[in-house]
């Protein structure tokens, strides 16, 4: 295939915060949540040119050593050839380390925004495709099926390669955040997870993520039970105590509480507006409940406002919440 052309204009790309397990679906459930990183990537003549605003702005390298431009390389590996220069503009919103996602917002800007720069990029990278190279970059594919296709996602692989599908989250569901002021390392909370589990804790979390599946989509009253894990939680617990006494607290009073993806967050997934109100009272001093809208529509290539190219933090939607962030948990 002969090397790809790259179109002149700048693309804009949006993606959604992600919180993934949600209890018992370890590396296999993600839910889409209203939080957004906007990212702007132009072709230009030469070089590499990066700016970033928001969350990681004082500490993220602003070279080929970013996570967004290693996917964006990759993805113009897979599409067929590298451009001659990249201009970038990040808005980042989605906080970092926490749990909601941000390193799958960032690989998934970067093979979506590759893509759209790319003319006939789909034809060279369809959807599965995009899954799949995403996937390989993150080493799970929970995080980026929920932030490729938004709502309630079930993800698995199949000889190495990612598939995905996508549900229809309950529409009265309000996911309730609280996010601690300290980041956790993926990498550390998945060094804490044993080699083998128990054959009943297995059986147990089976049965738990299938009634997740319909607790979700249709029966938010069995959320609750449909919460449960025996995997991964309590294993990590140690790394993010307050987080996991949250929960437990939360889970006491009847609120489906999990740790969201490896924490350190918490996500109640509350049954409707009345529910929220309760979690927030319930969590207690030192936590901020930061009530999100569910995102349906996952990363969407999105029209540039005039002028755009230096504009990526102000993308005039308003469907961004962003949640009060570092700072907002236990202090
Ligand atoms: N399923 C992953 C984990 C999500 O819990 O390690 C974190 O990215």
């Amino acid at each position: 295939m002969a090397g790809p052309a790259f179109r002149a204009a700048a693309v804009r790309v949006r993606v959604p915060a992600t919180s993934a397990n949600l209890g018992p679906g370890f590396d296999a459930l993600g839910l889409a949540l209203g939080i957004y990183d906007d990212v702007v990537v132009r072709v230009a003549d030469s070089g590499l040119h990066i700016d970033i605003a928001g969350e990681g702005a004082e500490s993220l390298p602003r070279d080929e050593n970013h996570l967004l431009v290693r996917s964006l390389r990759t993805a113009f590996d897979a599409l067929g050839g590298q451009p001659r220069g990249l201009e970038i503009v990040c808005a980042n919103r989605i906080p970092h380390g926490r749990g909601l996602g941000s390193s799958s917002a960032a690989i998934c800007a970067g093979v979506m925004a590759a893509r759209a720069v790319t003319t006939g990029g789909e034809a060279r990278l369809d959807d599965t495709a995009l899954l799949e190279l995403a996937t390989e970059i993150e080493g799970h594919p929970d995080n980026v099926a929920a932030c490729l296709l938004g709502g309630f996602t079930l993800a698995w692989t199949d000889g190495g390669a990612a598939r995905a599908v996508r549900m229809e989250p309950a529409a009265s569901l309000v996911p309730v955040v609280f996010v601690p002021a300290k980041p956790l390392l993926t990498q550390t909370a998945r060094g804490l997870l044993p080699r083998t589990v128990p054959h009943v804790d297995a059986a147990f979390n089976a049965g738990r993520a299938a009634l997740l599946v319909e607790a979700l989509t249709r029966r938010p009253e069995l959320l609750l039970a449909a919460t449960e894990d025996r995997l991964h939680q309590e294993y990590r617990a140690p790394a993010m105590t307050e987080s996991a006494d949250l929960v437990g607290r939360l889970r006491a009073e009847a609120v489906p509480a999990v740790i969201s993806g490896a924490g350190p967050t918490v996500l109640a997934l509350a049954a409707n507006d009345g529910e929220a109100d309760k979690v927030s009272r319930l969590a207690g001093d030192g936590w901020t409940a930061n009530r999100l809208a569910l995102d349906l529509a996952g990363a969407c290539v999105l029209p540039l406002a005039t002028g755009s190219g230096s504009d990526a933090g102000h993308s005039g939607s308003g469907t961004g919440n962003a949640p009060g962030g570092a700072g907002s948990g236990p202090r």
